[in-house]
């Protein structure tokens, strides 16, 4: 029997976490999702499936109110499917190191490293009487290859890599984790990259090509794909994946 599972997931309010959020929703799973701003549209989910919390999980004093509470724990309390996506991430500061915002800098780190260590350290000790626990970590391409004028991001998205593979290493029981590049997808984020100048981010001009021809990804389709792999068998048999070949 296919057990509903309980979904903690961060930045489900936009792109690919909201339609990750929407998706498992639709598949009557219990969903958690925290980010600054509410999803738009998933008003009308029953109570009891779907809870949100805003958070900026770039404060650190905040995002240490947060794991002091007892939310985590009460919200897998008895699941016998848990789940943390790790999806939240910026892309920012854009641009050459000498030059960037060091406040930007924390706050990237912060969201995108930070708070992904420290959540799924809460996740593994508040389920440990769960017989199936998995962590997804939203990598990127960007973590496997580097970029000029996105330092902040590369090195981010390579922390999350590693610290799946150390995971991995550690055989906490009953847990799976795979840090997963989800391919490039039609989101605010590559908006974000379009308006970038090209002095910031010479390769720009990739980006431009790849939203002119039609080659961005709906966060619809990358969410399906997703969550089929996710619940799958094979989750978590490799910690650094690509979605794109699966
Ligand atoms: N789009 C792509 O092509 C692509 C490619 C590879 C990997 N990824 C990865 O996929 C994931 C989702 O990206 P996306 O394209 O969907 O990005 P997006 O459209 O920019 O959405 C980012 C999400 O993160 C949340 N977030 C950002 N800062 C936050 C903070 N300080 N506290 C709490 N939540 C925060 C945002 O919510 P609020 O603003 O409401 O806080 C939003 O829900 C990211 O990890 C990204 O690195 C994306």
């Amino acid at each position: 029997m296919q057990h509903m599972a309980n979904v903690l997931i961060t930045g489900h309010s936009r792109g690919l976490g909201a339609a990750l959020t929407a998706q498992l929703l639709g598949e009557g799973h219990r969903v958690l999702g925290i980010s600054r701003m509410p999803a738009l549209g998933l008003g009308h989910a029953p109570r009891d499936q779907f809870h949100e919390l805003s958070l900026n999980l770039g404060q650190p004093s905040a995002l240490s109110q947060f794991l002091n509470s007892s939310i985590v724990t009460d919200f897998f309390k008895n699941a016998q499917k848990s789940i943390l996506i790790n999806n939240a991430g910026l892309l920012g500061p854009i641009g050459a190191f000498g030059g960037l915002d060091h406040e930007q800098i924390l706050q990237s780190i912060t969201v995108n490293v930070g708070a992904v260590l420290a959540l799924s350290n809460q996740f593994i000790g508040a389920t440990l009487r769960c017989p199936d626990r998995r962590i997804v970590h939203i990598s990127s391409g960007a973590g496997r290859s580097a970029y000029a004028g996105w330092g902040v991001y590369c090195a981010s998205k390579a922390a999350l890599d590693h610290h799946a593979r150390c995971l991995t290493l550690e055989h906490p029981l009953g847990l799976r984790i795979e840090s997963i590049a989800p391919g490039i997808i039609d989101t605010g984020m590559q908006a974000q990259i379009r308006a970038t100048s090209l002095d910031q981010f010479p390769m720009r001009p990739k980006f431009d090509q790849l939203k002119e021809n039609g080659a961005l990804a709906a966060p619809e389709a990358v969410a399906r794909k997703l969550i089929k792999h996710l619940l799958g068998d094979q989750f978590g048999t490799e910690p650094c994946t690509d979605l794109r070949d699966s």
